[in-house]
């Protein structure tokens, strides 16, 4: 498939889709206590979803069984939220989630710290969320999408932390996964070169340790090798003719860490 450019009017609805997603993200963070299980923090995320009037996009993806994935600790991404695991005080909790609005898709996703984290959990926090703004401050066009992937490696590996090989972000519209793949770390091909009206789901998932990950046998749970932990910051954005706009942003939300 090739990459889609969207008119003035799609932006608009992925705009709103993207609105949304934020709200959720913003409100279900805040919902985040110690001792709830990971299935709750699906439940209350999927009827927020639709308390919009929107649809959660991950549910039934490739047989993906929830709305909301609920990735703890050492998980990377695309854990299966379940009745048996609560989440605890010091735990690092990656929530991805998305949403389908007039047709049109939003992906993002926020690691949030339970309680009191350790030292090394916030600093991977922290740096998972700059490596995604180091990233786009080259997403205009003109640039490639090696640009992209430079600012984020480049930030992660400063801090002695690691960029994830096997999972990338990805172009997004009428679809959740459109064209291109888009890599968090830099391969020799320079990749597509970046036109306003692309939209983009740009998702670093760094690792404390290697890079490495395993699949567990669920076929989702994707798991650091090592057992370390790993954090996931994403967005949905649009090239605009000067840059881009963040589409799945809060406004309460802070844009930088520092
Ligand atoms: N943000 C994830 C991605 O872009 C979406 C989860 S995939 C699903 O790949 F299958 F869990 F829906
Ligand atoms: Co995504």
């Amino acid at each position: 498939m090739p990459i889609t450019i969207k008119s003035p009017h799609e932006i608009e609805l992925m705009r709103t889709a993207g609105q949304l997603l934020a709200k959720v993200h913003y409100e279900l963070g805040k919902e985040l206590k110690e001792g709830m299980t990971t299935k709750e923090i699906d439940r209350l995320g999927e009827e927020m979803i639709r308390s919009y009037g929107c649809i959660p996009n991950f549910l039934n993806y490739n047989g993906y069984p929830a709305s909301i994935c609920v990735s703890v600790n050492n998980e990377v991404v695309h854990g299966i939220p379940s009745e048996k695991r609560r989440i605890k005080n010091g735990d690092i909790v990656s929530l991805d989630a998305g949403l389908i609005y007039k047709g049109y898709h939003s992906d993002a996703a926020r690691t949030h710290g339970i309680g009191e984290v350790s030292e090394e959990a916030r600093k991977l926090m922290d740096v998972t969320k700059e490596s995604f703004f180091e990233g786009i401050k080259n997403a205009k066009p003109g640039k490639h999408l090696v640009d992209i992937a430079r600012g984020i490696q480049t930030c992660a590996e400063k801090n002695h932390f690691s960029v994830v090989r096997d999972l990338t972000g990805h172009g997004i519209g009428t679809s959740l996964h459109e064209a291109p793949e888009i890599p968090n770390f830099v391969r020799r091909k320079r990749g597509v070169r970046l036109q306003p009206g692309m939209t983009l789901a740009i998702e670093p998932m760094i690792n404390a340790g290697a890079y490495d990950v395993w699949w567990m046998d669920d076929d989702w749970t994707v798991v650091t090798r090592d057992g370390k932990l790993s954090a996931h910051y994403e967005n949905t954005i649009v090239i605009t003719e000067d840059g881009c706009e963040i589409l799945t942003m809060h406004p309460e939300e802070q844009e930088s860490i520092l």
